[in-house]
């Protein structure tokens, strides 16, 4: 088994009967999705879940799990999914994927929100790796990215895989990829937010309560002290 694998059969342990679970997006969040559905069938338990993207409610589908979409649900018991940085003060940098809202939406509204990923993930500083992800309205996108120019040091829109069109939300909205010299995440947040036309940024503050992280084969966990 892989870290990514592990971690994602760790997370299973806090998956109860009849709860409603939230499915993360990505590679390690792949992993919990079919290993949840596993765990469903063995088990014989009545899990619901509800998607990040489209990608993860397919994956969800083809295994079998029953799914309620997002706008059914005021709350969720479980979200498990991935990040691409982690702080072991558990800020997280999430939105590799494009779907930063349902994202943190299903982060805010779950009962408990469980990070996964291996050791790579973990960062002293958000941003030390990756830029940070914007989602922004395409209606007047280039004011927003002006905007946003003059706060940090980059912006860049980004575009899809295949790199012959600009990315789109599956709520039809832009990303723009920033990076930014900051000393503290909370103002950045809060900074970010208050940007005409940002619907939402991928730095996720006090929304997570563990973090399952592997290292070679080797699971630790980052709990918060509430
Ligand atoms: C998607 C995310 C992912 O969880 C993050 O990109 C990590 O992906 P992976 O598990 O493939 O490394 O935030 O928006």
């Amino acid at each position: 088994m892989n870290d990514k694998e592990l971690v994602a059969n760790a997370a299973l342990d806090y998956v109860k009967d009849k709860m409603i679970v939230g499915l993360g997006t990505g590679t390690t969040a792949n992993y919990f999705i079919d290993a949840l559905a596993k765990k469903i069938k063995s088990e014989k338990l009545t899990i619901s879940v509800v998607a990040s993207s489209t990608v993860s409610q397919e994956r969800g589908n083809q295994a079998g799990i029953n799914y309620i979409s997002i706008d059914q649900v005021e709350s969720i018991d479980l979200y498990v999914d991935g990040a691409d940085e982690i702080t072991e003060g558990l800020v997280l940098l999430k939105g590799r994927g494009y779907d930063l809202i349902k994202e943190k939406l299903l982060a805010a509204s779950s009962k408990k929100f469980i990070v996964i990923g291996d050791k790579s993930k973990i960062v002293a500083k958000i941003g030390e790796k990756f830029s940070i992800p914007i989602e922004i309205t395409p209606i007047a996108w280039k004011i927003t990215k002006k905007i946003l120019e003059k706060m940090s040091e980059e912006c860049i829109l980004r575009q899809n895989t295949a790199g012959d069109a600009y990315a789109i939300t599956s709520y039809g909205n832009l990303v723009l990829d920033c990076r930014f010299k900051y000393d503290d995440i909370h103002e950045l947040s809060k900074m970010i937010s208050e940007v005409p036309g940002v619907f939402e940024h991928g730095i996720f503050l006090s929304l997570s309560d563990i973090a399952i992280i592997a290292d070679n084969g080797k699971i630790r966990t980052i709990t918060t002290n509430c």
